[in-house]
């Protein structure tokens, strides 16, 4: 049996917009998200016994089953009870680039890695659309992080449109090392404060669905139009998450000071701006270390990606 090395793309998100509420304690959201190629890189080993075993050498990524990645493997596990008795279990080993609680999906595109790796190595011969289907069971963003690229995703998160391919930008990517913020708390904090009074009756939110499918940073995506792209940048989360924690909003500031269109990718605390070439992302890169030179600071120059989960190598 081959053992694989997977390339996992992060993401961030170019437009995030929570439409409402849902029972089930979600958000529907209206997102425009895009993988970077700022990755990790997952190794699968077949093992000779039936256990799953995780190894990552980062002090923050969990090493048992409370990672997205081991679910990833048991879940495969449990709906291909034949393959896993054929095949066998699974050693798997993460070397972490991508900021741990960063608002870049690192978990996420870990687990898109190992269902799409699985999916080789217990030759199951699954579509892309029955992998983003188990992805989304594990989690919103993991559909997303199997299919790649430039992306509308709608319900929460996991309903895809793809959107013509935007190759021009790179990302001067920020986060505060010790900094990490709960996916869970941002978006329940945004449910208390706004969207409680503000009951949203089914006309207004198909109207909200329209002007996304139909809307401005839809169109400027179609129309390549990339001055356009950066003006519409846009995250809800913002609102809760940057009082909270003025560093970040600091950050905010800064990109915009050096003129760059910057925001929050998902949940946080990463900020980014986009630039039309690397030499200058390198530049805002300096100038904003220049800027804040707290050694907690960490920066990354990044560009965009087509494809997030890529096989590098098997033998
Ligand atoms: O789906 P995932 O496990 O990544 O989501 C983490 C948390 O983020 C959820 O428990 C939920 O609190 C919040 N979330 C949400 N609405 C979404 C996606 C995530 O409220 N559409």
């Amino acid at each position: 049996m081959r053992s694989y090395s997977l390339i996992a793309s992060a993401k961030i998100n170019l437009y995030l917009e929570i439409i409402r509420d849902r029972p089930d304690g979600y958000h529907d959201l209206l997102m425009v998200l895009q993988s970077i190629d700022l990755a990790d890189q997952i190794d699968l080993c077949p093992l000779g016994t039936d256990a799953i075993h995780l190894h990552c050498d980062h002090p923050e990524v969990p090493q048992d089953h409370r990672n997205l990645v081991y679910k990833a493997a048991a879940l495969m596990a449990e709906k291909f009870p034949d393959a896993f008795a054929k095949y066998g279990g699974v050693n798997i080993t993460i070397h972490k680039r991508i900021p741990v609680g960063a608002g870049l999906a690192g978990g996420s595109t870990n687990a898109a890695a190992v269902l799409v790796g699985l999916n080789l190595m217990w030759e199951l011969g699954l579509n892309q659309r029955q992998l983003q289907y188990l992805g989304s069971l594990l989690g919103s963003d993991v559909p997303f992080c199997i299919a790649g690229g430039t992306m509308l995703a709608t319900g929460r998160g996991e309903f895809l449109t793809p959107l013509p391919a935007i190759d021009n930008f790179y990302v001067v990517l920020a986060k505060y090392r010790s900094l990490s913020v709960s996916t869970a708390w941002a978006y329940q904090t945004y449910r208390h404060q706004y969207l409680r009074s503000d009951v949203l009756n089914a006309s207004a939110i198909g109207h909200s669905k329209q002007r996304a499918y139909s809307g401005q940073i839809v169109s400027a995506i179609t129309r390549q139009n990339e001055k356009q792209i950066c003006q519409l940048l846009h995250n809800d989360l913002e609102r809760v998450v940057l009082p909270k924690y003025p560093q970040v909003q600091r950050l905010q500031e800064e990109f915009q000071r050096l003129g760059c269109a910057g925001m929050m990718s998902g949940s946080g605390p990463t900020v980014f701006a986009l630039t039309k070439s690397q030499q200058e992302a390198q530049q805002v890169l300096e100038s904003v270390k220049r800027a804040i030179p707290d050694p907690d600071l960490d920066l990354w120059v990044s560009k965009f990606t087509r494809s997030s989960i890529c096989v590098a190598s098997s033998n």
